[in-house]
């Protein structure tokens, strides 16, 4: 299925909330201005998307983690179909900030539910994976002063078995993953994400 997709690049971030994603995101997206590539964020991106991330983030009375799941992936498929896939099948790059490692890692590894990869959702050429303790990444969402949304209130627990399910899924697919400490300066973690874009680029034009 990831075939249909010969042209273009997929690169997603992942990581835990506070780790600094949109940040890389956009140092990445600034760095590739030329090329112009597709810079998304899940959940969202769509009408349909937007709708479901409103939802998802502020519903307050919850709902049950299938349901959450099901709806992160409705975003999704709604977003591959019309924005995703498109661009790739024209040659561009696209940037995810989130993609379905997110929904492994929350809904699966956080809250139990049967998550899997759908076989027509591709499989992104890169995901870089920012890796922060759980604790320092709440700390620097609360006092950024964005406020808490659902997922990010929930008690430390659940980040953590977020963390060790995105530990899980970077050690079952090392060649997809660049796992990186959100730690470090913004412009070191810029320049070691760029570093692997660009041999991957590279990589896809000696294909060509
Ligand atoms: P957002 O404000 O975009 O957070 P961040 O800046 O950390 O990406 O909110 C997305 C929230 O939704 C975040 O807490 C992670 C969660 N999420 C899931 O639980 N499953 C998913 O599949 C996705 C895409 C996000």
């Amino acid at each position: 299925m990831s075939r249909l997709r010969s042209r273009g690049t997929f690169i997603t971030f992942e990581g835990p909330d506070g780790a600094g994603k949109s940040t890389q995101v956009k140092m990445l997206a600034e760095a590739l201005a030329e090329q112009r590539p597709l810079v998304l964020r899940e959940p969202g991106g769509t009408e349909l998307g937007e709708r479901i991330r409103e939802i998802l983030l502020h519903q307050p009375e919850g709902m049950s983690a299938e349901a959450e799941m099901h709806l992160f992936m409705a975003a999704r498929a709604e977003l591959l179909r019309t924005r995703i896939e498109p661009a790739l099948a024209a040659g561009r790059i696209v940037i995810d900030d989130r993609y379905q490692d997110s929904t492994l890692a929350y809904q699966g590894g956080g809250r139990g539910a049967p998550v899997e990869w759908p076989p027509t959702f591709p499989k992104p050429d890169l995901t870089v994976l920012l890796v922060l303790p759980p604790d320092v990444g709440l700390d620097r969402i609360r006092s950024g002063g964005k406020g808490l949304d659902r997922l990010d209130a929930e008690p430390l627990d659940f980040h953590r078995a977020v963390a060790a399910a995105y530990d899980r899924l970077a050690a079952a697919e090392p060649d997809r993953f660049l796992r990186l400490d959100a730690r470090g300066a913004p412009e070191e973690i810029h320049a070691q994400v760029l570093g692997r874009v660009r041999s991957l680029l590279a990589q896809s034009e000696v294909r060509a």
